[in-house]
């Protein structure tokens, strides 16, 4: 059986909680073996996956297609999946029927949306069908045109100040969790202590009562910008490119595929040939 969101709830003080981002069967197998508490299958996978700019383009489908593969992959990792850009922005009956369609096409365990105060009522109508919600606040990249870019979120009093009441708009919509991503540490910690929701952050410090980070970001996988935030476990990309320029090399010199490679015939089988 797996773990539920009351089961997470109720770990809030007690342990701090993993989670990392997976987008296919693969690497959910792998996060799974490692005992990590949570998957998420982020929007970043616009970023990460399809390498888009941004996660706008995003859809329901792309969320479901990727979402089933980690379900697949998830036998103990409980898995929160992104509602993409626009899938619930639009109505409160939208956001229940893209967070219904997500769970009941991929039997995922909890979706997550953008947005606190502006969003509560989505939250909750998502709550009240059966489905356990994650929050996300501080730097919500689905709004990253009317944010200014992507910056460290709630560091004047004004937003600090509605950072604290969008964390209580979802505790009062229901939400079992909140991600807070690019927040100050100090004020993740005074969230965390305020709100009975467990808080998850990214690039908001240690107090927070989980983290989650993207795995290519934490492999080292990309080879391009990687945030302040980021602590790097490998060096994927070089140990990857390292590997791809050798299979180049074997296959122009002939040094792949070699013996052990490779299937054989018996010469009277050959020589009946001609
Ligand atoms: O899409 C994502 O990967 C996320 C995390 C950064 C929290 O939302
Ligand atoms: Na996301």
């Amino acid at each position: 059986m797996k773990n539920t969101a009351a089961y997470f709830l109720s770990q809030k003080g007690v342990r701090r909680l993993s989670m990392l981002t997976a987008y296919d069967y693969h690497t959910a197998c792998t996060i799974d073996e490692a005992g990590i508490d949570m998957i998420l299958v982020g929007d970043s996978l616009g970023n990460v996956m399809l390498g888009y700019d941004n996660t706008l383009a995003v859809t329901v489908d792309d969320m479901i297609h990727h979402g089933k593969a980690v379900c697949r992959g998830a036998k103990e990792a409980f898995v929160v999946i992104d509602m993409p850009f626009m899938s619930y922005q639009t109505s409160v009956y939208d956001a229940v029927k893209n967070a219904g369609r997500i769970m009941k096409e991929t039997n995922c365990q909890a979706v997550k949306l953008e947005g606190g105060v502006r969003y509560a009522d989505r939250v909750q109508a998502i709550v009240e069908a059966g489905i356990p919600v994650v929050g996300h606040i501080g730097l919500t990249p689905q709004s990253f045109n009317t944010l200014g870019g992507y910056k460290v979120q709630g560091k004047s009093s004004d937003k600090a100040q509605q950072l604290m009441e969008d964390a209580r708009a979802l505790e009062a919509a229901g939400v079992f969790a909140i991600t807070l991503e690019c927040v100050p540490e100090a004020l993740a910690k005074m969230i965390t202590e305020q709100v009975s929701p467990l808080t998850i952050g990214i690039g908001a410090g240690k107090y927070c009562d989980g983290q989650v980070l993207v795995y290519q970001d934490m492999l080292g996988y990309t080879n391009g910008f990687t945030p302040k935030f980021v602590k790097k476990y490998a060096n994927l990309h070089d140990t990857m490119l390292a590997a791809f320029k050798q299979y180049k090399e074997d296959c122009e010199r002939q040094d792949f595929p070699a013996k052990e490679h490779t299937f054989a015939i018996s010469d009277d089988v050959l020589k009946s040939l001609y």
